[in-house]
């Protein structure tokens, strides 16, 4: 089974309109090159707009979050059907950020993840532990809780449309990334898992967590680390452009 690299850069509440376009545009010069899948992932007023701009690119748009119900009277929200019908590609589930000052649920979590698949969009769904579990010793038992919540509930057929993101709370926003090995540790155990709920599926494996372009090729030569999911790095077109002509070699 191949394995396709894939490097998403997650805006979160960043840029103003005129940086986001040309945060944008920078993205699809810096990825041309690249044989790898490159995703942005702005806030949701822009999306149109990205969409429109990568026309023609190999640059795919996502978005941030979701609702899982399709429409109704859920003031604020946004379905995920609305998402692909604007052009989205991707999106997330179970950011950190959305478990912690959403108070979103692993029942949550699943529901959107289905709702995104339904949508006929690619899922990525985040998982990892706070330090206090790693230091506790029970990271992997929280990943596998994680995981195993998302993966028991989606059909086969769906997994084809699946990304995992392993992003330990621990080390994302604060330039402590995680080193290669223990990334690594955390990915085939999550492999294993994903092996027996979809045997037949290259579910790609990505680590999220302060990587910048000073540590992507170190990260990426792990062989389960299938690409990342960036934050604060994916601000600047030059910085991300270097994660994914780091990618993109690891995968040649
Ligand atoms: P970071 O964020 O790269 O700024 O650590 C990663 C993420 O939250 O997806």
């Amino acid at each position: 089974m191949s394995r396709t690299f894939l490097v998403a850069g997650n805006w979160k509440m960043n840029t103003l309109p005129e940086e986001a376009e040309s945060l944008v545009r920078g993205v699809i010069s810096v990825a041309e090159a690249a044989n790898v899948n490159v995703a942005i992932i702005p806030p949701f007023v822009y999306l149109f707009d990205a969409v429109r701009s990568v026309q023609g690119s190999s640059v795919a748009v996502g978005a941030q979050n979701c609702h899982y119900e399709k429409k109704g009277a859920f003031t604020g929200e946004i379905s995920a059907e609305m998402l692909a019908a604007a052009g989205c590609r991707y999106t997330l589930a179970g950011h950190s950020e959305r478990r912690l000052y959403f108070g979103e649920s692993d029942e949550i979590v699943v529901k959107k993840t289905l709702a995104i698949l339904d949508a006929g969009m690619t899922v990525i769904a985040c998982v990892g532990e706070t330090l206090n579990e790693r230091q506790a010793g029970n990271a992997l038992k929280v990943v596998e809780r994680q995981v195993d919540a998302i993966v028991s509930k989606i059909d086969k057929d769906a997994f084809a449309n699946v990304a995992i993101a392993y992003e330990p709370v621990w080390a994302i926003g604060t330039g402590l990334a995680a080193t290669p090995e223990q990334a690594q540790e955390v990915h085939k155990f999550i492999r294993t898992i994903l092996t027996t709920a979809a045997p037949d599926t290259h579910i790609p494996i990505l680590y999220g967590g302060s990587v910048t372009d000073a540590n992507a090729t170190e990260l990426f030569a792990q062989p389960d680390i299938d690409g990342a999911l960036v934050g604060g790095a994916s601000l600047k077109a030059d910085v991300f452009g270097r994660i994914i002509a780091a990618a993109d070699k690891a995968s040649s």
